[in-house]
């Protein structure tokens, strides 16, 4: 079989907030066009493993790889232009832009035919497209996450990182927030890492799932087969 490039690599890694020890030794890799989730309770460790890669709370050992080159030490934007894409949970539209402008600011050329360019983005989201001039910061909920995401394609990254897409919205938001994220990964292979606490979204979206344990370490992996086969794995996680 041929040997799948790890795009994301994470080795072993500790990180800590002063004295605290929140990552105790975590492991887990996503390979090239492949949609990956992270789940688990409140309060154990997820974002602060996205901020770890990130370099946002760099972890003090341990290393961390992207597309091979190593990014352990690295500043948050020298990480972003490797081609990595994170959208906070908070989202972090920028106020007093519109939606034209939060997204031409984000732009960055690709190479390929399948590159995103605003008018793919209009397409994906068409919520987007009808309100090219307005505010980014007077969008609804949903509409806020999918400008994040749009911004996010429209940096054409190597790898997309999502906290918590579902955070805050309704039922209805949350389908129509997992379906772009489902088309846009089907349509363009693009490499995902999601972590979620709504575990039926993220059977949705990705098909590998680390189920992470209290110090945030990896108590198992499982593919969207074996969840769906065997819920009870995700009772005995997330359960509080
Ligand atoms: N800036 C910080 N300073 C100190 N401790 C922090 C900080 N941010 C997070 N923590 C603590 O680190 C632990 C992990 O937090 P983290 O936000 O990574 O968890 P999470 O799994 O993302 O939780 P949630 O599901 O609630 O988003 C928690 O105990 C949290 O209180
Ligand atoms: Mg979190």
């Amino acid at each position: 079989m041929e040997k799948k490039n790890k795009l994301l690599n994470i080795e072993e890694i500790h990180t800590y907030y002063g004295e605290s020890h929140v990552i105790q030794g975590l492991s887990l890799h996503v390979d090239e066009s492949e949609a990956v989730s992270i789940l688990g309770r409140n309060g154990v460790g997820k974002t602060t493993t996205l901020r770890s890669v990130m370099g946002l709370t760099p972890p003090r050992s341990g290393r961390i790889s992207i597309d091979g080159k190593d990014t352990t030490k690295l500043p948050a934007h020298k990480v972003s232009k490797l081609g990595v894409a994170y959208v906070p949970a908070e989202r972090h539209i920028f106020p007093g832009l519109n939606v034209e402008e939060n997204l031409k600011l984000a732009a960055r050329p690709a190479n390929g035919h399948k590159s995103w360019t605003l008018e793919r983005v209009y397409d994906q989201f068409p919520v987007l497209s009808d309100r090219t001039k307005q505010d980014g910061a007077t969008l609804s909920g949903g509409e806020q996450q999918m400008l994040a995401i749009g911004r996010a394609l429209i940096s054409n990254p190597k790898i997309i990182i999502l906290d918590e897409p579902s955070q805050g919205l309704s039922p209805l938001l949350v389908n129509a927030v997992t379906e772009c994220i489902q088309n846009f990964c089907v349509n363009s292979g693009i490499t995902l890492l999601v972590v979620e606490q709504n575990y039926r979204m993220a059977l949705k979206v990705a098909g590998r799932h680390y189920l992470m344990g209290t110090k945030g370490q990896i108590a198992g992996v499982a593919t969207t087969a074996e969840l769906v086969g065997n819920p009870q794995i995700i009772q005995d996680h997330l359960a509080v």
